[in-house]
């Protein structure tokens, strides 16, 4: 475990808000960072591959983004919340919002589930965002000081699977779990200071993550990206008088209680 210090913080260097958002290459990430591109945030972008990273940036600014920084790094490494952190510091010197969507399930029963795979998705799922929220809070708290009609926000990419029990997604879901625990946690000891945090938690949505159950579950029965999309930008627009710990997505025409 890292003992990295927390980025320092100053006031906002941009009149734009700006955003932290992980897994921005690809599916939820990729489509929230051209959605605040558009509304003209500065963003922070990170995934591990550079190319398809590098490739968004392009995309991002040409969506309308004020100012735009790339991090590559495996967030499942313990010092790369320190170096995404110090990046965005540097640049922006305070964080509006972080949009934690960097995320992997890896299927199958509890018996005999490997403790490696466990280990990856809890490094990656939940001590991530852990280590970006807790040494992030001073950007966090300079954002929610210099802008206090919008706050600071975190919205985290959970799963229906960490909300209800899913054969095959315990650990998974136990990642997820701990993730939406850890919103609850933040929005007990911030909320009152203008910072306030909300684990996502959808069924099913169509990208390349959820392409293993097509067989079972078609693309055009999943959730689309656009409506997570416009989930997470209507919390970015919430006041912080309003406190929102969770939000179930639920793919219609299920029970509402499976992914
Ligand atoms: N799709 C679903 O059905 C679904 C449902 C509920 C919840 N979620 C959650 O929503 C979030 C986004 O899912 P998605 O479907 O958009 O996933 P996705 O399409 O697989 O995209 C994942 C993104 O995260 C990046 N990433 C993956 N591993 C990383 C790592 N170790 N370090 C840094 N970046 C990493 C990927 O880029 P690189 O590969 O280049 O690193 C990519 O940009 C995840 O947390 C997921 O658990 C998804």
């Amino acid at each position: 475990m890292t003992d990295a210090p927390a980025a320092p913080s100053r006031p906002p260097t941009t009149s734009s808000r700006s955003a932290i958002v992980t897994g921005a290459s690809r599916g939820i990430g990729h489509g929230v960072a051209l959605a605040l591109a558009a509304r003209g945030w500065s963003l922070t972008l990170v995934a591990r591959d550079g190319d398809r990273l590098a490739a968004t940036v392009d995309e991002a600014r040409g969506a309308g983004a004020v100012a735009v920084r790339a991090v590559a790094v495996d967030l499942a490494e313990p010092e790369a919340s320190s170096t995404v952190l110090e990046t965005h510091a540097t640049a922006f010197g305070a964080v509006d919002a972080m949009v934690l969507a960097a995320g992997v399930g890896s299927a199958a029963p509890l018996a005999g589930y490997p403790p490696r795979r466990f280990d990856k998705q809890f490094a990656l799922n939940t001590r991530a965002p852990f280590l970006l929220v807790s040494q992030g809070m001073a950007l966090l708290r300079a954002a929610a000081e210099a802008r206090p009609a919008h706050g600071a926000k975190v919205v985290a990419l959970a799963s229906m699977g960490g909300v209800y029990a899913e054969p095959g997604l315990s650990v998974y879901g136990a990642s997820k779990a701990a993730l939406v625990a850890l919103c609850r946690g933040l929005n007990a000891e911030e909320s009152g200071s203008g910072i306030t945090a909300t684990a996502l938690a959808p069924g099913y949505v169509d990208t390349d993550m959820s392409a293993w159950v097509h067989d079972t579950v078609p693309p055009e029965s999943m959730i689309p990206v656009a409506d997570v999309v416009t989930t997470v930008l209507a919390l970015l627009d919430l006041s912080p008088r309003s406190v929102v710990s969770e939000i179930v997505l639920s793919r219609a025409g299920t029970t509402g209680y499976t992914a």
